[in-house]
Formats: C-alpha cells, structure tokens, sequence
C-alpha cells in the first residue's frame, strides 16, 4: 500500500541511506527534486556566458586554455545534472524549453556583467568558492543520482577556485592598476555572491522540506555564514577587502558578523530583471536554434542505425 511505501521511504531517507530512481518517492519529493536539480543544471549552462565573454580577449595564451577549459567543464556540470534529472522521468529537450521559455530559473549570480577581466579571477575566486560551500554537503543528499553527480562537480569548482585566486594573486603582484582592477570587481561580485546561497531562512518557503528530506543539508544562512567565515581570511592573503562596513569578527559567536545583502535587488534579479537576464536568455535561445540541424542528424543517424539493425 502507499502507507508501505511512505514508510520504507522515510526509513530509506532517516538511516541516510539514496533513495534511487527505481524507488518510491512522494510527489514532492520528485517536483522538488526536478526544480532543485533542473534550475542547478540550467545555472551551470548559463553561467558559461560571464565568463566566456572573457575568452577571446584573456591576455595570454596560457590564461586563454585555463578559461577555455574552466567553460568547457561548466558545460560539462550541466549534461550531468540534466542526465540527473532525467532519472526523475523529464527529458532534456523539455528542460531546455522550460529555460528559454522562461518557466524554469537559474542562478541569479549568472544575471551580473563581467566588465573587467579581474572578474574571471574573482568569479573563480567568490562565485565557485560559494558554489563549492553549497554543493559539497549536497554530495550526501538522499537522491542518489544528484548526490553521485555533485561528488565529480564539486572536485571541478575546486580547481576553479584555486585558478581564480591564482589568477588574482598574480594580478595583486603586479601593477597599482591591477590591484585597482581586482578590488574593483570584488566590490562588484562580493554581494550577488552572498545573494546565491539563496532568501534569509525564514523567508525561504522550500527549505524546511528540503531539509527534512534530506536534499538539502543545512540552511540558506548557515552555508552564507560559512561562506563569509571562509572567505575573510582569503581575502586579507590576497590583500582586498569586502564592501561591508559591519563586516566584523564576533568572539561570541566564533563567527563575523556581517550586514544583510539588498533583498530588493536579489528578488528583481530572480524576477528575469537582472542587468543581463535578457542577453543571457537570448543567447542560450539562439544557440539552441543554431544547434537544431545537429540535433535533426543525431537524430536521424540514431533512426536509420536502429532501423539497420532491425533487418
Ligand atoms: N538565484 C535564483 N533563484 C533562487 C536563488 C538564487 N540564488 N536562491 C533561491 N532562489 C529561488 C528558489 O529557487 C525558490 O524559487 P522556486 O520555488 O520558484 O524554485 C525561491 O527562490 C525560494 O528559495 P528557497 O526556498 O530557499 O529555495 P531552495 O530551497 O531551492 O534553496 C538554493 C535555494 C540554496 C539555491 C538550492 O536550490 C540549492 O542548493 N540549489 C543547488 C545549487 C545551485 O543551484 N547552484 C547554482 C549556482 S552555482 C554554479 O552553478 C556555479
């Protein structure tokens, strides 16, 4: 019966055990899952286009194959957690409508321009250092498919990470107006960073589910906090600073204490009016069009390949 398999459902999530594709799983369990994983997979697609911007123009041929491949494994994230979220009975094609059309978010970071090349550095640096605070207790969510997928991401953010902030180093090495360069972008990027952990706690409606069915691992404001806690300290070897007047340790709380990011800003940009939100969605259409005679080969080759072993 249903009550049978909400049981067994509920002992498989309690002893942290995967739930797996084959297995039982309430409703909202598996909408919960397709929004999670589905909005995380369209992010990694998205966010290939900040920094792609930056590819022709990178200013040696070293930096250039770095950032080639740091976008390429973007890409890379994303057919896994498409692939991921396939498991749960939606196809791919109908993900990508779903982005395009408009019905399906992604990451509000991704909706910010790159206007210096620092910021290559600094998204490296803040943007997949947040992503690795977020995903790395995901490893251990109770879908097994997403949690097996995040192991392999988050060993790729890490790389990331150090690339950005090696890059920075470099830059906060050179000359005054390279210095000039990074603390710029970090003012810039420093508080959409902190937006990406998601709404203050009790203004976000899905986590207290989430969490107890283990999807999630810990709260919107504890992974922000350790974010913080976790990038002082890097930015004071780098020699910047964070655009935070309360930014400030608390000995109490073994913590910094830190002030609220601009909610307003965050809602409008997860609303589609982002500075780039447009450009972005325009772009991911337009490579989708571009792309349709391929998939129409792939297509057809599969057909005439099953139809040949047919005879
Ligand atoms: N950008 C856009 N939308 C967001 C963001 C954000 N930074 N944070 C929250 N939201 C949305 C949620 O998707 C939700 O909307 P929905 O119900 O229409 O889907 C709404 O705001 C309320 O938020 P929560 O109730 O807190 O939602 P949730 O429990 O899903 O928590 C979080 C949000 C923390 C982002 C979670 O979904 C998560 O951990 N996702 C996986 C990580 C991820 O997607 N990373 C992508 C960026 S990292 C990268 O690609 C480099």
């Amino acid at each position: 019966t249903t009550a049978d398999l909400e049981t067994e459902f509920d002992r498989i999530v309690q002893s942290d055990q995967r739930i797996e594709p084959r297995d039982w799983m309430p409703d909202g369990y598996r909408k919960t899952l397709i929004r999670q994983i589905a909005q995380h997979a369209h992010s990694e697609i998205i966010g290939m286009q900040p920094e792609g911007n930056w590819l022709t123009r990178a200013p040696s041929l070293r930096r250039k194959a770095i950032l080639m491949a740091k976008v390429q494994d973007e890409a890379g994230h994303g057919l896994y957690l498409y692939s991921a979220t396939e498991t749960l009975g939606v196809d791919r094609a109908e993900l990508t409508e779903n982005l395009i059309e408009g019905r399906q978010k992604y990451s509000s970071i991704f909706n910010y321009p790159t206007l210096s090349y620092a910021d290559v550095g600094v998204i490296g640096w803040l943007v997949d250092g947040a992503a690795i605070c977020n995903q790395v207790p995901l490893c251990r969510s109770s879908y097994g498919p997403y949690g097996r997928a995040m192991i392999r991401v988050c060993k790729e953010e890490s790389f990331h990470q150090r690339q950005g902030f090696e890059m920075l180093m470099t830059m906060m090495s050179g000359t005054q107006a390279q210095r000039e360069m990074v603390q710029e972008s970090v003012n810039r990027w420093w508080w959409p960073a902190l937006m990406m952990f998601g709404p203050p706690d009790d203004r976000s409606p899905n986590s207290a589910q989430s969490m107890a069915w283990r999807i999630k691992r810990h709260t919107n404001d504890e992974l922000r906090q350790r974010f913080v806690d976790m990038s002082v300290p890097q930015a004071e070897v780098l020699g910047v600073t964070f655009p935070d007047p309360d930014l400030a340790w608390n000995a109490d709380r073994g913590a910094y204490d830190f002030g609220e990011p601009d909610w307003d800003e965050f809602m409008q940009v997860v609303k589609g009016n982002g500075a780039t939100s447009v450009e972005r969605i325009a772009n991911r259409r337009a490579a989708h069009e571009n792309g349709a005679w391929v998939r129409a080969a792939a297509g057809a080759f599969a057909a005439r390949t099953a139809a040949s072993e047919k005879e």
